[in-house]
């Protein structure tokens, strides 16, 4: 029912309060200057592509039929790609967001994304991650519910999404958060010292 992109669009919006901890975490982390370039990684149905207006802003993500639902639902620019090989050149963004995606992803796929997140954002660059990972609280019956019920797999710990993110990049801050029932971790990453 979720490959339905109206269905995830909508239900994702409900869920996560039209993601308004998600925009806060951006609000706090992301500093866009004139000129710099923006790729939303994973954007699915283009959720939070109204954040980045005004802003030289990319979406791709693996899913032809979400690709679709947020061209014609925002006047963006959005493509089918894999995260796992990316089809930009080097040296392409000074930001990446990542919302949601490494949950789906086995850590060989992650390795493989982060590396080609290291080749494709520019020395100066920054990402920020935000993802789920299980409930922090063994009485969230509801945040534990929902993580069954979730597509993705690979749900991770806060260290273990440490050890993965930190060997391609070096980490400037990681904190969890929290949108009742739902906990996430939120990773602030630059590019190694050559
Ligand atoms: C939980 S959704 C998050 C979507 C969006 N970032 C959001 O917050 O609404 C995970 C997304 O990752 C995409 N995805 C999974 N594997 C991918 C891959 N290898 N490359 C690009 N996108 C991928 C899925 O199609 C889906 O849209």
């Amino acid at each position: 029912m979720l490959n339905k992109p109206r269905i995830f669009f909508y239900l994702q919006r409900i869920l996560s309060g039209n993601y308004s901890r998600v925009r806060q975490v951006l609000k706090d982390e992301v500093r866009i200057q004139q000129n710099q370039t923006v790729l939303d990684l994973a954007c699915g149905t283009g959720n939070i592509a109204d954040f980045f207006d005004a802003v030289d802003y990319i979406g791709i993500d693996i899913s032809q039929d979400y690709v679709k639902f947020a061209k014609a639902q925002f006047k963006k620019e959005f493509l089918v790609t894999d995260a796992r090989q990316l089809c930009f050149s080097d040296a392409s963004f000074d930001h990446v967001i990542v919302i949601g995606l490494f949950h789906h992803l086995s850590d060989t796929d992650t390795l493989s994304t982060m590396r080609e997140l290291s080749r494709t954002l520019r020395r100066s660059g920054h990402i920020v991650i935000v993802d789920a990972i299980p409930p922090v609280s063994r009485l969230n019956i509801l945040g534990m519910l929902s993580r069954k019920l979730d597509r993705g797999k690979y749900f991770r710990y806060i260290g273990q999404y440490q050890r993965l993110f930190g060997k391609h990049f070096v980490i400037r801050r990681k904190y969890q958060t929290r949108w009742w029932p739902f906990d996430y971790c939120v990773f602030v990453l630059d590019q190694k010292p050559v």
